[in-house]
């Protein structure tokens, strides 16, 4: 989907995606793992920017990417209504370079954003975006859409893409939107080194 595509989302309010609340999966992670090693998270394709500020808010250094303007207008002014020291750029998470390497890449709802076809350079992107040993935290969706977006996968495409580069730590039906009960799939993968 182009730029203009998602710009036009956020400039005519057409945002179903948007709860205004961070993905509840993500919170209970957060909750539950107090104990691992502070670090840079990227967030790509972070919209409003609630979940950046979940990670900046638990002591990450958190950045959120989008490609669409609007969506990083909204999540700096939430940012700087909240206090929290979350950094936001506009960015092609797929295309561009990372301005520097992040332990963690945190994925929520990009994955079905783009068009399937887009999937090997997603892995790529995620590969490039991260340090070596990084961890790729997912929420993914599991619809059987294929007209989209959202584009549905399945678990066994997440193995096939991800399991070559990671190892996957943790996989678990997480806590969800309501709309989203038993449709995701949270899978915690470490970068093989
Ligand atoms: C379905 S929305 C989800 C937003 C946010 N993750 C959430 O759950 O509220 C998908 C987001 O990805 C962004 N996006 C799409 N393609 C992108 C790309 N190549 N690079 C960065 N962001 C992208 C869109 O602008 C949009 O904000």
């Amino acid at each position: 989907m182009t730029f203009e595509y998602w710009e036009s989302r956020y400039q005519t309010q057409d945002m179903p995606w948007e709860k205004g609340e961070p993905s509840p999966g993500l919170v209970d992670f957060l909750a539950a793992n107090t104990q691992l090693a502070r670090g840079s998270v990227a967030v790509p394709g972070c919209g409003t920017g609630h979940d950046v500020l979940v990670w900046a808010r638990a002591g990450f250094d958190a950045h959120g990417f989008d490609l669409a303007p609007s969506a990083i207008r909204l999540a700096t002014e939430r940012a700087r209504a909240a206090g929290a020291p979350a950094q936001f750029q506009v960015t092609d998470f797929l295309r561009d370079d990372p301005p520097f390497h992040f332990d963690w890449v945190w994925e929520h709802t990009l994955f079905c954003a783009i068009q399937p076809a887009e999937r090997d350079r997603y892995v790529e992107a995620v590969l490039r975006w991260l340090k070596p040993g990084g961890q790729y935290l997912a929420v993914n969706y599991l619809i059987p859409d294929t007209e989209g977006p959202p584009f549905g996968t399945t678990r066994e495409e997440l193995w096939e893409r991800f399991s070559p580069h990671f190892n996957l730590a943790t996989e678990y039906v997480p806590r969800s939107y309501p709309n989203r009960t038993g449709l995701e799939l949270m899978m915690w993968w470490q970068r093989k080194s």
